[in-house]
């Protein structure tokens, strides 16, 4: 056993992975076990049963996902902790869409219906129905059973709602395991305890103290393969509805009353129910809508939106979304929340920026230099950290000059070791039955909501995506969005 590593679930447990085949299992699921298998966190009893329709031997299906998790990111592929693991994982090949086929689940299954059962969904989302009815109509589902669902759930509230309610049918709230794999990664935690575990930064957190706050998502990946599903969605449904409204809500709840799933996400809601809805022209002001263009990154050229192999058509969905948007509630009223994310962006950068009001007095005279306002910023990815950018006096007897400087906490130097995936956290979480970092139905709902009045606003205004080039930080209006507000978007001098 690796040293200072427990297992941390003590029961046996079944995960069935419908889509077993697919990007996200290859990706991520397979390899997040695997690692969670080595380091020593699965007891022997935990069995992995991955499903598609492709007819495949055992064999065969462990031998691909050898190769998948051979180029995943631990460090050194050990083929010994892989033929341990590869002893957890069986192949069954089905329709999930066809009722008959759920025999062949159910003798995988037999014998073990004391155990946890986690039913993975990661499949396309009009499977989730199918799949669900199939699996009750089977007999499949037990109390102790487990259905996670991916993102999107639906493409607005009355598809979203109709999943929730057909799934309703088959498993109670308890049961369902919406993931958002943004609340599985490390930093993204640490920002409720930042909050809530130190007593230094809750009195500022608020208008009085807080200027605003700004939100990147930034990739530096296009669209690739996925045209397909990404055009049904654009930025909008793919990053906003979700992962960002998700960001707002830790930063901006109020501190829960526990820890409880649902105290937290209690808190999370009063934040999507307090978002200020677009109205009338309001869309045009506070949004920009963008598409990326060909452009150059790292000395190569990229295709645009419109090449990406699987395009071949005309399309009006944006891959850059930049929201101007507002928390209406006694701790925010006023303070903007600048919101932005997109495809083919300079830099994989995710971060939150709590930017300070300035002092209310000029003190130093001009020539010291510009007073720049403290930030706060909450590095998610890459170089997960946190630093504190105030200013200080520059060394030396000459003139008085200042200078914005940071403290500067780095999450690998302080913690060392390899930052575990999302989805390492979030299996576990779902085999040990914590529903804490999920999204529970109403605020998937109340998020469309508010997505809903930006979707129709867009569609009522006519206004369609505006052009950038790959590689650059979207279209020049979405600096307007934050500059005409006398303020500049968040770029770190490393
Ligand atoms: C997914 C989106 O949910 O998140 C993708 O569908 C996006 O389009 C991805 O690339 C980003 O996740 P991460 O963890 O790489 O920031």
């Amino acid at each position: 056993m690796p040293q200072g590593r427990t297992t941390l679930i003590e029961h046996p447990f079944d995960i069935v992975v419908f889509g077993g085949r697919g990007d996200l299992a290859k990706r991520k699921l397979i390899p997040a076990l695997f690692h969670l298998d080595v380091e020593n966190r699965l007891p022997p009893d935990g069995r992995i049963i991955a499903v598609s329709r492709a007819k495949l031997s055992r064999e065969e299906y462990r031998q691909q996902m050898r190769e998948a998790c051979t180029d995943c990111e631990l460090e050194k592929f050990d083929p010994g902790a892989w033929d341990k693991f590869a002893e957890r994982l069986d192949y069954v090949a089905l329709d999930g869409s066809d009722p008959a086929h759920y025999e062949l689940l159910k003798q995988a299954l037999a014998g073990r219906e004391q155990v946890v059962r986690v039913f993975y969904l990661a499949t396309a989302p009009d499977l989730f129905v199918p799949v669900a009815t199939n699996l009750a109509a089977a007999g499949l589902i037990t109390p102790v059973t487990r259905l996670v669902l991916e993102k999107p759930i639906g493409h607005d509230l009355a598809s979203a709602h109709e999943i929730n309610a057909a799934i309703g049918k088959a498993l109670s709230e308890q049961q369902i395991y919406r993931i958002d794999h943004y609340l599985g990664k490390e930093t993204v935690q640490n920002l409720m305890v930042l909050r809530f575990a130190n007593g230094l930064f809750e009195p500022l957190w608020n208008r009085t103290h807080i200027d605003h706050i700004q939100i990147t998502v930034a990739e530096k990946v296009g669209v690739g393969g996925r045209w397909g599903y990404y055009d049904k969605a654009g930025a909008i449904r793919d990053m906003v509805q979700n992962h960002m409204l998700q960001l707002v809500c830790l930063v901006a709840m109020e501190p829960p009353i526990t820890l409880d799933a649902d105290a937290v996400r209690d808190e999370k809601l009063k934040v999507l129910k307090s978002l200020m809805p677009m109205r009338g022209a309001d869309v045009a002001q506070l949004t920009v809508r963008g598409q990326y263009r060909t452009g150059t990154m790292d000395g190569k050229a990229v295709p645009g939106y419109l090449e990406e192999p699987d395009a071949g058509r005309a399309s009006d969905t944006e891959t850059f979304v930049a929201i101007k948007a507002g928390v209406q509630n006694w701790r925010w009223a006023g303070v903007p929340f600048y919101l932005r994310s997109g495809k083919r962006l300079p830099s994989r950068t995710s971060e939150i920026v709590v930017q300070f009001r300035a002092p209310p007095y000029a003190l130093y005279p001009e020539s010291a230099g510009a007073i720049h306002p403290n930030q706060l910023v909450m590095r998610l990815q890459p170089n997960e950290g946190i630093r504190l950018l105030m200013l200080n006096k520059q060394r030396g007897p000459g003139e008085l000059r200042l200078r914005q400087t940071a403290l500067d906490l780095s999450f690998n130097e302080t913690f060392g070791g390899r930052s575990p995936d999302a989805y390492e956290r979030l299996l576990l979480d779902v085999i040990r039955g914590r529903p804490t970092l999920f999204m529970r139905v109403d605020e998937v709902e109340q998020a469309w909501r508010w997505i809903e009045t930006i979707l129709e606003g867009w569609d009522r205004e006519g206004i369609t995506p505006k052009p950038y080039t790959a590689g650059s930080w979207g279209p020049s209006s979405a600096i307007a969005l934050i500059e005409r507000d006398g303020r500049t978007w968040h770029e770190d001098e490393e």
